[in-house]
């Protein structure tokens, strides 16, 4: 890890997917039984994931398996291959334990994806950790709706879920998809496309931390409405949060990592108490201890994901969380994760989300 961060961000990155993707498949992970998690009805050995954006292409899907995640989340992957932005594009604030991003959707298109996808599913089948794909559009495209309901015709019997990502900071027009007219048109497709599809994977959308109560009470109502199966809370925030130290805090980009938990947090808690129990959410943003992981399930996580903190910890980091979390969980007298989801909802205010 030391050497990696001598490296380019981009460099050491890379080096540390080719690593991972060296692995075959291993036996399950040896977690806790109370780590246990069910998520729409499948059971998981533990309720961690790895957020999009590190596998986007899913070239090292064993090796991230056999680090011990309970769930792990391929893509963006676009339509059609793209390079996404020039570099420089990734920034590490090391002293902030952040990194901002503005990688703009580099993908190696849904044919190579799927062939990869496939290779695994027939070496490990649909034993070990659930696997997601997560769906971004080619930067040029001027139909998202088409660009989503292809990615979900193309992979909706190949994952165990589906995400809409409609919250990175990257694609010029991605996050308008979240006011309420665009997102109801939006959905209202996918909907369609999802009763084309072979198979019908759960459904979630992927939002930012940086929507107002309005934005958030108007998504919680629609995602309810359209029968989608949960949020990912959330993608990456373009605030940044007073305090910054790394030198790189003023480039244009998504913000990831320890100042990113807060806020998250906040806005997961938020979109629990709108949500009532009907959609299925994931929290991210920040996670880097058990501690943190606990307190997004207390907010209302059914499973949790983490990146940023991979970068700075490296892949020992799934093992402590895990054991950090199934302590604090014994220690609270939960006998399962799901017992503990939304347990903080009522220890929070909703003053305190509102203020973000
Ligand atoms: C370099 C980088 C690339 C990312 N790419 C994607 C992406 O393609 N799709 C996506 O939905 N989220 C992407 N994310 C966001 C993460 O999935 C996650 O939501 C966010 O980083 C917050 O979690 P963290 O603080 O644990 O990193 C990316 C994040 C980083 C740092």
């Amino acid at each position: 890890m030391r050497i990696a961060r001598l490296l380019p961000p981009e460099t050491a990155h890379r080096l540390a997917l080719h690593a991972l993707s060296l692995f075959g498949p291993g036996g399950p992970p040896n977690d806790a039984p109370r780590l246990q998690a069910t998520l729409w009805g499948r059971t998981l050995s533990n309720p961690l994931g790895l957020a999009a954006g590190l596998d986007k292409d899913g070239v090292a899907l064993a090796g991230f398996a056999r680090l011990g995640f309970g769930a792990i989340e391929i893509g963006s992957v676009t339509p059609r291959p793209q390079p996404g932005n020039a570099r420089p594009r990734l920034f590490r604030l090391a002293e902030d334990r952040a990194v901002i991003n503005r990688m703009g959707f580099n993908s190696a298109g849904h044919d190579a994806v799927l062939r990869r996808l496939d290779r695994y599913r027939a070496q490990v089948g649909r034993e070990g950790p659930l696997i997601g794909v997560n769906l971004g559009k080619n930067r040029e495209s001027e139909d998202a709706a088409a660009d989503y309901a292809a990615g979900i015709l193309r992979f909706s019997d190949r994952a165990d879920y589906l995400v809409v990502n409609i919250s990175s900071p990257n694609t010029p027009g991605l996050r308008g998809l979240q006011a309420a007219q665009p997102l109801r048109g939006l959905l209202a497709g996918l909907s369609e496309a999802r009763g084309r599809a072979p198979a019908r994977p759960p459904l979630l959308l992927k939002v930012a931390p940086d929507l107002d109560a309005e934005e958030r009470a108007a998504i919680a109502e629609i995602g309810i409405e359209a029968a989608i199966d949960g949020l990912i809370v959330g993608n990456t925030t373009v605030s940044r949060p007073p305090g910054l130290r790394g030198r790189h805090r003023t480039e244009t980009g998504g913000l990831s990592g320890r100042p990113l938990f807060d806020l998250s947090t906040a806005v997961l808690a938020d979109f629990a108490r709108l949500t009532r129990g009907r959609l299925v959410l994931i929290g991210a943003g920040g996670v880097s201890s058990g501690a943190d992981a606990y307190a997004k399930v207390r907010a209302g996580a059914s499973l949790v994901q983490l990146y940023t903190a991979l970068i700075y910890e490296g892949p020992g980091l799934v093992r402590r969380v895990k054991a950090e979390l199934a302590e604090l969980l014994k220690r609270d007298g939960f006998g399962s994760v799901g017992e503990a989801v939304g347990s903080g909802l009522t220890a929070l205010s909703t003053t305190e989300a509102a203020a973000y």
